[in-house]
């Protein structure tokens, strides 16, 4: 009997230890990168998706964060999904441009109204067609995501017009659009991969940075910049992409759960942006720094400044898509 008890068990344990491994087996790790905290707007969409992906494929991937840059720059994560090293990220439109030349349209300043004409530009037909061309380039888009609208902070002073960016070293991300935009506004833009800005900031080696409010709070910007203008000068976008390699070896159900993921992460980011952007102000007031905002006829001081920028721009962008985009409402 006890035998019997005793064989039984042992039985019990091996099918339990070949089902565990059978099920090890069969899981797919997914490495995601992306540049900022866990506690940010890319850390809360990043959680989401692996939530939905991991409930919808009883947990036959797993992920790897790898928040802060841990992989590296963003044009580097996404070099990595080229090649298949890295599986997922989310990523600014920082450097997107240099890979889908078309997707630095959405970087043209003061092109969008506000978030919610954002959004219905990015969720609509111009924005769910930009994704497509991704594929092209070797990587697979499957959702925008946001950051909000960008904000100049700096060291050296208030700004309160398009004269006060007169040789400002401003850190720019690595996207044409914006550094033909402050080139044009007189600044000292210095593109810049994100993991060196902090550094950059400390040392003094530039004055200043631009990025949403979003990013300004995740990344305590406030403990190395004294002025924060409220410029919105650009909307910021996100994108949450995966490999070739992870996503031609799925089911079709598989990168149904994917997207699915990347739609409901998208949907947090975006909930997350609005709670920031409603107390992000006085969150960095309180942590000491001094905060100014661009009334109408300074952004439109800035918007005539930048005339030989825009002549630059509609000759690299389709004017009937630029104009499509404006009239969406
Ligand atoms: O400024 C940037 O490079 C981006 O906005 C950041 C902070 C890396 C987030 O994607």
């Amino acid at each position: 009997m006890n035998l019997t008890k005793t064989r039984l068990a042992g039985l019990t344990a091996l099918l339990a230890g070949s089902l565990l491994a059978g099920s090890a087996l069969a899981q797919t790790e997914v490495k995601l990168g992306y540049a900022l905290a866990v506690d940010s707007h890319y850390g809360v969409a990043a959680n989401k998706w692996q939530e939905v992906v991991e409930a919808e494929t009883d947990g036959r991937y797993t992920f790897t964060h790898f928040p802060s840059s841990g992989l590296g720059g963003e044009r580097e994560v996404l070099e990595g999904l080229q090649i298949g090293t890295v599986e997922a990220t989310i990523v600014s439109s920082g450097t997107l441009s240099n890979f889908v030349p078309e997707a630095g349209v959405f970087d043209i300043p003061f092109l969008f109204r506000n978030l919610e004409h954002a959004r219905a530009v990015m969720d609509g037909e111009v924005g769910d067609e930009l994704l497509t061309k991704f594929e092209d380039a070797g990587m697979i888009a499957l959702a925008w995501g946001e950051q909000g609208f960008r904000h100049i902070t700096n060291n050296r002073g208030a700004i309160d017009g398009p004269d006060d960016m007169a040789g400002l070293k401003l850190r720019t991300m690595e996207n044409p659009v914006h550094i033909t935009a402050f080139e044009t506004l007189g600044a000292a833009p210095t593109p810049m991969a994100w993991p060196e800005v902090i550094g950059a900031l400390q040392q003094g080696t530039i004055d200043g940075q631009e990025n949403p409010l979003s990013v300004i709070t995740s990344a305590k910007l406030s403990e190395v910049q004294k002025h924060l203008t409220l410029s919105g000068h650009v909307y910021s976008p996100a994108m949450l992409l995966v490999s070739p390699d992870l996503w031609n070896g799925m089911s079709d159900e598989d990168k149904a759960a994917f997207t699915k993921g990347a739609t409901e992460a998208v949907t947090a980011m975006r909930g997350f942006v609005d709670e920031v952007e409603a107390s992000g102000v006085e969150e960095l007031r309180a942590a000491g720094m001094e905060v100014g905002e661009l009334s109408d006829e300074q952004k439109a001081q800035f918007q005539e400044a930048l005339a030989a920028a825009y002549e630059q721009y509609y000759g690299q962008y389709d004017r009937a898509l630029i104009e499509k985009i404006t009239a969406v409402e």
